[in-house]
């Protein structure tokens, strides 16, 4: 039986002590990205972005799959058959909400639990961190169906691996697992699929102590500073350093008021008292 799944379904999500819990939701078809789940993703980004009960966002999937990547019959064959303009526009909803990921307010973290395939490649590298399970199985897998890997995959895979590695990946079309997509640098870790929501939770929590201005203004410093020269970077880091402190001066004070007066804590071994500022 073919289960038909209401757009809003299509992402699954919960906030619970400060972390927005997001899923990928359609178990059924290894949460591949259809445009029902690429615009619902982009909904429930847009609800959860600025909720001040949300520190961290992670991002995984329901079921065996993290995400099978595009959804080869909705995404391609039956918008391909709607004409170039429904094709844009499928375009447009899906490398939206991976851009969106990317200069996201709030950290995010991919918890890649299972299959990652092709264009799931998007969201993996628009998500700040990612940890995945030793048993996840990464791909792209878009030469063994005749496409090349688009959707931003083929940067992605030259930003995160080498020049070989990326290149024998895109090529071979064979998989790797958790732990040699860690070895790669494709992921953050690997580990058991056991131990993997906890290891999450774990890190969300680090993410929480910390400052949530400096960490919008670290994510976005990292990955702007990667497409700049050394004087530009320089440059931007100084002028985003300073717009930081206009947002939030305070914080920053505390943080040194914390350490030079009180020695109550030593930033080289953990993060102030946010709740003193
Ligand atoms: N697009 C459309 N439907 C999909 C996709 C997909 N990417 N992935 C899975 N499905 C559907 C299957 O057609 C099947 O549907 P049905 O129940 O109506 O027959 C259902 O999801 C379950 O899939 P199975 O293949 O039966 O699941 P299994 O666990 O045996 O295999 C696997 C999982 C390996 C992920 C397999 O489904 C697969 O190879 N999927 C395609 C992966 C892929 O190459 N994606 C495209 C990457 S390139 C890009 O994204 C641009």
């Amino acid at each position: 039986m073919t289960t038909v799944r209401a757009e809003q379904d299509t992402v699954a999500w919960t906030v619970e002590e400060g972390i927005a819990w997001v899923s990928l939701n359609r178990p059924e078809k290894r949460n591949c990205m259809s445009p029902a789940l690429n615009r619902q993703m982009m909904r429930v980004l847009d609800e959860l972005e600025f909720r001040d009960d949300v520190g961290v966002l992670v991002l995984g999937g329901e079921g065996s799959a993290w995400s099978a990547g595009m959804d080869l019959k909705e995404y391609f064959r039956e918008t391909e058959a709607r004409g170039l303009g429904a094709v844009r526009q499928a375009q447009r909803e899906s490398y939206g909400w991976w851009r969106r990921l990317r200069w996201y307010q709030k950290p995010t973290i991919a918890m890649v639990n299972g299959w990652c395939f092709g264009g799931a490649y998007g969201p993996l590298f628009g998500c700040d961190l990612a940890f995945a399970a030793e048993e996840a199985q990464f791909g792209l897998s878009e030469i063994n169906w005749g496409i090349l890997p688009g959707g931003g995959a083929s940067k992605i895979a030259v930003e995160l691996l080498s020049f070989r590695n990326a290149m024998y990946h895109a090529m071979m079309g064979e998989n790797i697992d958790g732990r040699k997509a860690a070895e790669w640098g494709l992921v953050n870790e690997a580990l058991p699929l056991a131990e993997l929501k906890k290891r999450v939770t774990e890190v969300a929590c680090v993410l929480m102590e910390k400052n949530p201005i400096a960490l919008k203004a670290t994510k976005d410093a990292v990955r702007r500073v990667r497409e700049m020269t050394f004087d530009n970077a320089e440059d931007y880091l100084v002028r985003a350093q300073e717009a930081a402190n206009s947002f939030d001066n305070d914080g920053r004070k505390e943080g040194i008021r914390q350490f030079i007066d009180e020695k109550r804590y030593k930033p080289g071994l953990g993060a102030y008292d946010k709740s003193k500022a």
